[in-house]
């Protein structure tokens, strides 16, 4: 199995998969200095939510592991400013402020460095563990909404690259094949960085599931035709009332597959859920750099000095969304109930 976020233990190592390269090039990169970890995420080396908390989780341990200073209080400082570091890199996809909270809990009043540090390697190590629990009890749960023959449709990539574990929106059509129910899946190629294209395609190859490559605007063409059975994506940040974000695009498709009766499901652990924030209205966009528009993988496609937008993510109101399907249950309408039960 692929290992996309690992802690090697001595001399005590982040190692990524250099996921910028792939599908051509298999690259891994052993990071021994936190700042290092902290770029590769704002550079999407490591991407997708559950992923970027758990390499921010082994990162910050990195950091602290690293930190030469022996006064408590300077230790502390010197980690806080670690944290933030890692906080300062994406804005959307909440588990890296949650994997954040979890390092600093960690962190037991009175404890001397030399301890701190053991414990804040525990703590993301065993972080990194209940993702691939939550990523298995998605997959078996998400599994029982398809049936043997089902095509699915999905959007950027939620697999093992995404979460560091099993994967969800991808682990849950991986956990169906795996029982030999029959599945297809239509996979979009998600401009501009296409994690659909690149990634997806990718991870399912490896794993025998039949797939087959769209642009994102021949969305609405297969989902009108009776192509496609069901949608099912992953999130970074679901808010209190079920509003979801995701990787840009996800709105239209859900719109698209409400227009055409089409179940559309978001399978996320409850780690990617913010239930301190009423609606998607309040959850922060990323806003990336506009060469990821004007090139395609560094190939320059737009005349110079174009003007360009680019968010990282969109929201989809909860009321395109079939259901959230979570490691402790599938959550339905109305979302508000059963995601304060689950969180
Ligand atoms: O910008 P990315 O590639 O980090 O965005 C990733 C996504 O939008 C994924 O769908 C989401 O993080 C879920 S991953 C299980």
């Amino acid at each position: 199995m692929i290992k996309p976020v690992e802690w090697l233990d001595n001399p005590g190592i982040v190692r990524l998969l250099d996921q910028s390269r792939l599908p051509h090039r298999k690259v891994f990169i052993n990071y021994s200095d936190y700042k290092d970890v902290a770029a590769a995420i704002k550079e999407m080396r490591v991407r997708g939510a559950p992923a970027i908390g758990v390499a921010a989780a082994y990162g910050i341990a990195l950091g602290a592991k690293n930190l030469e200073a022996n006064v408590p209080e300077v230790f502390l400082e010197r980690l806080e400013e670690i944290i933030k570091t890692f906080e300062a890199t994406r804005p959307t996809a909440v588990n890296l402020f949650k994997a954040a909270g979890q390092m600093r809990a960690a962190v037991k009043y009175g404890a001397s460095p030399e301890d701190i540090k053991t414990a804040l390697v525990q703590q993301a190590i065993s972080l990194h563990q209940k993702e691939e629990e939550s990523n298995i009890s998605i997959s078996k749960s998400g599994a029982g909404l398809l049936g043997s023959g089902a095509t699915v449709l999905t959007h950027c990539n939620a697999g093992s690259l995404a979460t560091a574990a099993y994967g969800t929106a991808l682990g849950i059509i991986r956990f169906a094949h795996n029982q030999g129910k029959k599945i297809s899946v239509f996979s979009t190629e998600t401009r501009p960085l296409l994690q659909g294209a690149r990634l997806t395609t990718w991870e399912l190859k490896e794993w025998g599931i039949p797939v087959t490559l769209i642009t994102d605007s021949m969305a609405g063409h297969f989902l009108s035709r009776g192509n496609i059975d069901c949608v099912i994506v992953g999130a970074d940040r679901i808010a209190a009332n079920g509003d979801t974000a995701n990787k840009i695009g996800t709105y239209t498709l859900a719109v698209l597959a409400r227009e055409n009766g089409i179940p559309f499901y978001v399978a996320a652990p409850t780690t990617t859920i913010d239930p301190s924030l009423p609606s998607g209205k309040e959850i922060p966009i990323e806003q990336r750099k506009s060469e990821e528009v004007t090139h395609v993988q560094e190939v320059g496609i737009a005349p110079e000095g174009t003007q360009v937008q680019n968010p990282a993510f969109d929201i989809t109101p909860h009321r395109y969304i079939t259901a959230i399907i979570t490691e402790r249950g599938i959550i339905r309408e109305p979302f508000g109930e059963g995601i304060k039960k689950a969180t």
